[in-house]
């Protein structure tokens, strides 16, 4: 198998490592000629790059090069595979977006209702630019993109790049879900085929299979309801928050039992509640910045003193994994089939035609040939149009600088809906993003 170059944009994330380890995990799957690291921001990728460079030296050998930079070109000349993973405003900014709505009593969080809105309004400029930087040098180069907010994300750059045929958006929570399933049944998840419908962090499995056929959804669906669901991903299964999320979605399909829900739906269809259990000094960000990205740091700096990888504990998660093999089946026309987000078309029949959907697909050399879905139920068509216009307006704001519209989108947002509250949100997050949002007429 030939071995290709790839370069990983936002390399100081809290993610990276776990990506490293994955890489080297499915070294065989996806075997690496050169490796970068890109980040805008020198200092915060620096120890996630000397880290790298000790783990890549004892456990990839036979990787020829290893760099990481802040030079566009350096980044991304000859580059088969980008994987974009940045995050403006950094966790800093995070936590103003889930804060802000909470002062409120509206809930805050990352991807979904106000905070959601406000990250991709930040996301969606530096996006596009990166999109662009990455294009001027490696034209063809596939480039998987799981920055968030993602449906907001994916909305804006099928309006800029229509024709592009090799930027796919791809997010791991339906693996993540599909993790717990597979243990539970005590299956390889790998081996498992699931039916999905919806938006990205919006959506449903209708069917999980086996490679054989098998059906296990009502096995799976009989089992959460008596057994209960927790996580069970490495990077995951010990965090009280996402314990917290999974019991929800057990609560999701005792309230609608036709499908199995993806964890994100929590936040709206019980807002109110999540809203409540909420803290305003301890939210998910904070969170994150007293655990993973700590935890993260202390391994770097440990590594590099010692120079060595042995006394850190380091492992592959499904994240990392995930985004590897959707990656090997790209490049070496594998056709497996992954969930991810494609141009609806007609794929769920029901629902705009120009919507970003997600939904399975298999993953060839031409890009992603999803499955067909068919029509939908009323109730999932309903949440699903209203959500997909949130998307759209937020879109709309961002390109043409409208208040009115970011006005519409959170008015229409399940997570706020009273005008007054959206009016009041608005205008902090606009005073909290100064900088970040454009200008807004
Ligand atoms: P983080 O802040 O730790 O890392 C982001 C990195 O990106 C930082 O080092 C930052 O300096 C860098 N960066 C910011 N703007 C940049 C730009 N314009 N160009 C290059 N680098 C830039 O954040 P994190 O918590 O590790 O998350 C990283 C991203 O991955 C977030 O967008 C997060 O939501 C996303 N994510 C998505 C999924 C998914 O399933 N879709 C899963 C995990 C993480
Ligand atoms: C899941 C989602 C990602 C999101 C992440 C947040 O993996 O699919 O889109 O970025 O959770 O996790 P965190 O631990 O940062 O709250
Ligand atoms: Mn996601």
């Amino acid at each position: 198998m030939e071995r290709k170059n790839l370069v990983i944009a936002g390399g100081g994330s809290t993610y990276t490592l776990g990506i490293i380890m994955s890489l080297i995990e499915e070294k065989e799957t996806l075997p690496l000629k050169t490796l970068t690291l890109y980040d805008t921001d020198g200092a915060r990728q620096e120890r996630i790059g000397q880290a790298t460079a000790v783990i890549l030296r004892e456990k990839y050998p036979e990787l020829e090069s290893f760099k990481y930079t802040t030079d566009k070109k350096e980044a991304f000349e000859d580059i088969d595979i980008a994987f974009l993973q940045i995050r403006t405003g950094g966790l800093a900014m995070r936590e103003k977006d889930e804060q802000i709505p909470l002062k409120h009593g509206v809930l805050g969080q990352e991807t979904c209702g106000p905070g959601g809105m406000a990250y991709g309004m930040r996301s969606i400029p530096d996006m596009i630019e990166l999109v662009k930087d990455i294009r001027t040098y490696a034209k063809d180069a596939w480039i998987l993109n799981y920055t968030n907010p993602a449906a907001i994300v994916a909305e804006a750059l099928k309006r800029v790049f229509p024709e592009d045929d090799r930027l796919l958006n791809i997010c791991d929570m339906p693996i993540a879900i599909m993790q717990s399933y597979a243990d539970m049944l005590g299956k390889d998840v790998w081996n498992l085929v699931p039916g999905y419908f919806g938006l990205n962090h919006f959506g449903w499995f209708t069917k999980i299979e086996d490679t054989q056929g098998n059906d296990y959804t009502q096995t799976i669906k009989d089992k959460i309801i008596s057994e209960g669901f927790v996580p069970t991903d490495s990077e995951i299964a010990d965090d009280a928050s996402w314990k917290a999320t999974f019991a929800t979605a057990r609560q999701i399909l005792m309230d609608f039992p036709d499908y199995l829900p993806n964890t994100y739906l929590q936040y709206y269809l019980y807002p109110e509640d999540l809203a409540e259990k909420e803290s305003r000094d301890n939210t998910r960000a904070r969170q994150v910045m007293n655990g993973r990205q700590k935890r993260v740091h202390e391994t770097c700096d440990r590594i590099i003193a010692d120079q060595s990888m042995a006394r850190a504990s380091l492992t592959h998660d499904i994240h990392g994994v995930y985004m590897v093999k959707a990656a090997a089946s790209l490049v070496y026309h594998l056709n497996h089939i992954f969930t991810v987000m494609v141009k609806n078309e007609g794929v769920i029949a029901n629902i705009p035609f120009d919507a970003m959907v997600e939904v399975p697909a298999m993953l060839g050399a031409h890009g992603p040939k999803p499955f067909a879905v068919g029509e939908i139920p009323t109730f999932y068509k309903g949440l699903i149009e209203n959500q997909y216009a949130f998307e759209t307006l937020v879109v709309d704001a961002c390109f043409e600088r409208s208040y009115n519209k970011l006005l519409q989108a959170l008015t229409l947002n399940r997570t706020v809906t009273d005008v007054n509250k959206a009016k009041a949100i608005l205008e902090d997050l606009i005073k909290a993003n100064q900088g970040y949002w454009p200008e807004l007429k």
